[in-house]
């Protein structure tokens, strides 16, 4: 790490919900090295959390991401996730789901948001909602502590779950443009790094690449064939147990659900040309049409 002096945002509120409690950050002993992973939801969070995980166990095939990468900020956690992470030899790799200003940083940390365009956010959060089963409802809705309503089961059809998450900033679940447009705003930090869903589907080496001299960490050349293959959809998706949150106990089909499609713009024979049109009107006015054109292409950083 660079001795620059890190001007981090400061913490300007909290946010809880169903799933989330951003005060569980407020006095986390931070370590030097930490990297946290972050992204709205369903933006390739688990991916990303491989990934590093890849670099970081150099390609070992038997490390359980979902087990030892906690998403710290979610409400749910077993209670013994500080205990976890304190015991922790490696570099951590922690997740977490909030808004800059709801997120208190260290400046020390590093840093990786993922971005996905909203369409496909929502296509993907829909297939999650409407294969979460009977415990996933039952740790949400039903461990004290809940703050705001309970989530309750999503409209089956797709286009409707769509369009009121639009007008309704991010319902049933957390503000997608806050998400994006704070994180955005700190992108030129050194110890933050913006990736895109998009760039990782279309060149993963080249993007792994770059978030292994990010992280200085050094790869020896000959384990990336392997560390690569761990981080294919593939690979993922035949060792669902591995790599999905709570080893997918809590879907319908298990982890292999929530490893779903792994592709994009599965919403365009569905959504119209003016469903589009207000999406696309709203990222700008929402993000800038700077951040809407990465947001939507992944281009333009
Ligand atoms: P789909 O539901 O569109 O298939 P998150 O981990 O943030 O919840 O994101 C989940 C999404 O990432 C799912 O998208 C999942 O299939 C996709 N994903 C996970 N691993 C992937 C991989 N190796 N390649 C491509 N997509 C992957």
């Amino acid at each position: 790490m660079p001795d620059t002096v890190i001007e981090l945002p400061r913490k300007t509120r909290e946010l809880q919900n169903h799933h989330m409690d951003s005060t569980v950050w407020n006095d986390f002993p931070f370590r030097d090295d930490d990297v946290i992973i972050a992204t709205y939801a369903k933006s390739g969070t688990t991916w990303t959390q491989q990934i590093v995980g890849q670099l970081v166990f150099k390609g070992d095939p038997d490390v359980e991401v979902h087990a030892i990468s906690p998403w710290l900020d979610l409400r749910v956690m077993p209670p013994d996730t500080g205990a976890l992470l304190e015991a922790q030899t490696h570099r951590r790799i922690i997740k977490t789901h909030l808004p800059v200003d709801a997120l208190k940083m260290s400046p020390k940390a590093k840093y990786i948001y993922i971005g996905r365009d909203g369409r496909d956010v929502v296509w993907s959060f829909h297939h999650h909602h409407a294969n979460a089963n009977a415990l996933w409802y039952q740790l949400l809705n039903e461990t004290p502590g809940l703050v705001g309503p309970p989530i309750g089961p999503p409209d089956p059809d797709v286009r409707r779950y769509f369009l009121t998450w639009l007008e309704r900033d991010g319902y049933p679940i957390w503000s997608y443009w806050d998400n994006i447009s704070t994180w955005w705003a700190i992108r030129d930090l050194p110890n933050v790094k913006l990736t895109h869903f998009a760039n990782l589907k279309a060149d993963l080496e080249g993007e792994m690449r770059a978030i292994a001299e990010f992280l200085e960490i050094d790869i020896p050349e000959g384990r990336w064939p392997a560390i690569l293959e761990h981080c294919s959809f593939e690979w993922m998706k035949a060792h669902a147990g591995k790599v999905a949150p709570l080893g997918g106990a809590i879907f319908d089909g298990g982890g292999e659900t929530f490893i779903n499609k792994g592709v994009n713009g599965r919403w365009r024979d569905v959504l119209t040309e003016g469903d589009n049109r207000l999406y696309e009107q709203t990222a700008v006015e929402k993000l800038g049409p700077e951040c809407a054109h990465w947001l939507a292409t992944g281009q333009g950083l």
